[in-house]
């Protein structure tokens, strides 16, 4: 047993992770994030490019790239070595907080050998309730060049390191400015989760049974299965790729949000965008949320992203 020093951990730089993708990959991400057959720009065509946000998939898909076999969840989550000061934690027990992506480089459709993950801990919390983890990824091909960072935030519900409250963060991503109560919002649009969302979206490499397992989502206590968070994600940054970008996968530079309750396979999302000022490069910035159009709860808050604006190019 190590010593739980939880200022140890922030800075952990974890072995890379070998990745690789395919343009079959990219296409079946694509209909995981509730592609429609008239998303030219992303189901294929002339005018195809990869979506932007594909490299959220990596950290679970990477490893599995050589046999192209699906991944063993299970195994996965069990494997990894404990990180010093960190106590261990309950795989059961952990949601997913927050997830950004900057887009440095367009993706190329086949990524090719030599591609990694570097993944480092930039940041660690504890309060009563848990300790958030969060970390940050950056993808670079074979010479080293960087193409996307991401940052990742993850909450473990009920773990204990010292007991006392902590906070040290060395990175992260910018924060979204709050969305302008005092106005409508610039661009609203709505889309529909299929009840066969999560198991198209898993096949982008997260296995976890609570996607498909109704019984696991019942014991977990969200009445049934829920869907991915990243699927909700790229629900909500396909809007902003089509009402800000112009329907252009290549318009969206940084994205990022809060995951603030779970979505159900099926349910019809709604996501308001604001523009709140000019974001880098030319870039605009806007606010955004996301939420379940027919109870109105809230599933994605504090939605953040540079997008280059575009009116809809004709296809
Ligand atoms: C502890 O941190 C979590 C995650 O940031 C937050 O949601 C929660 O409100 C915090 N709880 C307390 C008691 O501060
Ligand atoms: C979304 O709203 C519908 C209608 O109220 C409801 O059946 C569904 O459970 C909601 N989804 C979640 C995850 O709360």
């Amino acid at each position: 047993m190590s010593e739980i020093d939880l200022a140890k951990a922030v800075g952990h730089q974890f072995d890379d992770q070998q990745v690789s993708w395919n343009q079959r990959d990219l296409l079946i991400y694509a209909v995981g994030i509730g592609a429609k057959a008239d998303d030219y720009s992303i189901v294929n065509d002339k005018s195809w490019a990869p979506f932007p946000t594909y490299p959220v998939v990596l950290m679970f898909k990477g490893m599995f790239c050589i046999n192209q076999d699906t991944v063993n969840f299970r195994q996965l989550m069990s494997g990894g070595k404990k990180v010093s000061g960190l106590p261990a934690f309950d795989p059961n027990r952990v949601v997913h907080g927050f997830q950004s992506i900057e887009i440095l480089r367009p993706l190329p459709a086949v990524s090719g050998p030599g591609w990694k993950l570097k993944k480092r801990i930039v940041g660690v919390n504890e309060n009563k309730t848990g300790i958030v983890l969060e970390d940050e990824q950056v993808l670079v091909d074979s010479n080293g060049t960087p193409y996307a960072k991401l940052y990742s935030a993850s909450f473990n519900l009920g773990a204990k390191g010292t007991g006392n409250s902590f906070s040290k963060r060395i990175a992260g991503a910018p924060q979204a400015k709050p969305v302008p109560k005092d106005r409508k919002p610039d661009w609203v649009v709505q889309d529909r989760t299929t009840p066969e969302q999560a198991i198209v979206y898993r096949l982008s490499g997260d296995y976890n049974m609570l996607h498909i397992d109704p019984s696991i989502g019942k014991a977990a206590g969200f009445g049934g299965v829920i869907l991915h968070g990243l699927s909700t994600f790229g629900f909500a940054a396909r809007a902003l790729v089509s009402a800000v970008g112009g329907g252009d996968p290549n318009a969206l530079r940084f994205f990022g949000t809060r995951f603030t309750s779970p979505v159900k396979p099926g349910d019809a999302l709604e996501t308001s965008v604001w523009e709140v000022g000019p974001g880098p490069d030319g870039t605009t910035e806007v606010s955004f949320a996301t939420k379940n159009l027919t109870n109105g709860k809230a599933c994605l808050g504090g939605g953040i992203a540079y997008v280059k604006k575009q009116e809809k190019g004709r296809l």
